[in-house]
């Protein structure tokens, strides 16, 4: 391996004041942004292989608390092993193996007393395909409280249904199939069903990419503000959509290397590795 040859060239930072890609909107402005920081996730030197292949290389980074974090980078980057790493789902690739600690409330998840499926109801995920359950609509939501072992009752599905913003297109077909819904209004079910057992940490692999432009709208208006209430770690290949909807935006290269971690205004509008920059500006990936 050949180590960086010009390391003033390569962090030496952008002197013209035009933002790459404009965070006017960011949720930093909403007054989230000023809370101060609290970790919930730590990753400290996390590697993950896939038997030889390594696909994330050293990974330390600190998720804040009750804020919206986007993974971005290009494909092939490792951005899904990391989130399948902090709540190991990555334990159902036979293959994979993690070395380094995620911490969750500073206790290392991959510790032997850890039970997995206890981890993945309080960091709970949705995937890039809305997944409903061939189900009814009720019952998709019902799923996601009877893991949490709690009580099936219409106001805890309301409840639900509400925070994912879905309750007013779907309350009078409760009973109907989730698979009968938009894809929109599918992945809004699956963000009900994941936020009916009470997670602390949402998980979000490219959430609206199999989405038109008006449902994706519709969700990245959703994360901002299930981010009051949960954590909300999101991969995502659009980043206008990252810039929008992030406080914090982790960028991961080649290799499986996260390259910089920060402030989403900071890395869009001046990051301090050309690769970065390079990235965001479309030059590779
Ligand atoms: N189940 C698996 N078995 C073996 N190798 C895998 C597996 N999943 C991912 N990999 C490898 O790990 C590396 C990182 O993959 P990963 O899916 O995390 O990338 P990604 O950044 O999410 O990419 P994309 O943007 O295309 O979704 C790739 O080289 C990939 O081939
Ligand atoms: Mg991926």
């Amino acid at each position: 391996m050949t180590m960086a040859t010009n390391e003033t060239e390569e962090t030496g930072g952008r002197n013209d004041s035009e933002p790459l890609i404009s965070t006017e909107v960011t949720s930093s402005e909403t007054g989230r942004g000023s809370r101060a920081d609290e970790t919930v996730l730590e990753t400290r030197n996390l590697d993950v292989y896939y038997g030889d292949e390594q696909a994330l290389q050293d990974v330390s980074a600190e998720i804040p608390e009750h804020k919206v974090t986007a993974i971005i980078g290009p494909s092939g980057c490792g951005k899904s092993t990391f989130l399948r790493s902090i709540n190991r789902m990555n334990d159902q690739i036979d293959v994979a193996r993690a070395d380094g600690e995620v911490l969750f409330h500073e206790k290392n998840v991959y510790d032997e007393d850890v039970d997995p499926v206890a981890l993945r109801r309080k960091i709970g995920q949705v995937f890039q395909k809305p997944n409903p359950f061939p189900k009814s609509i009720r019952d998709n939501v019902a799923y996601g409280l009877k893991i949490q072992g709690k009580e099936v009752t219409d106001e805890a599905i309301e409840r639900a249904l509400k925070q994912a913003a879905l309750y007013e297109e779907v309350k009078d077909k409760l009973n109907s199939s989730g698979l009968d819904l938009s894809g929109g209004q599918q992945q809004r079910l699956c963000i009900a069903r994941a936020i009916a057992p009470d997670p602390e940490v949402l998980l979000m692999d490219e959430p609206t990419s199999a989405l038109d432009p008006v449902a994706a709208s519709k969700i990245e208006d959703l994360i901002s503000e299930l981010a009051r209430e949960y954590t909300v770690v999101i991969v995502t290949h659009n980043m206008q959509q990252a810039a929008r909807i992030s406080d914090k935006t982790a960028v991961f290269l080649t290799g499986g290397k996260l390259v910089e971690f920060g402030n989403t205004n900071k890395i869009f509008e001046n990051p301090d590795h050309q690769e970065v920059e390079d990235y965001i500006t479309g030059k590779f990936g």
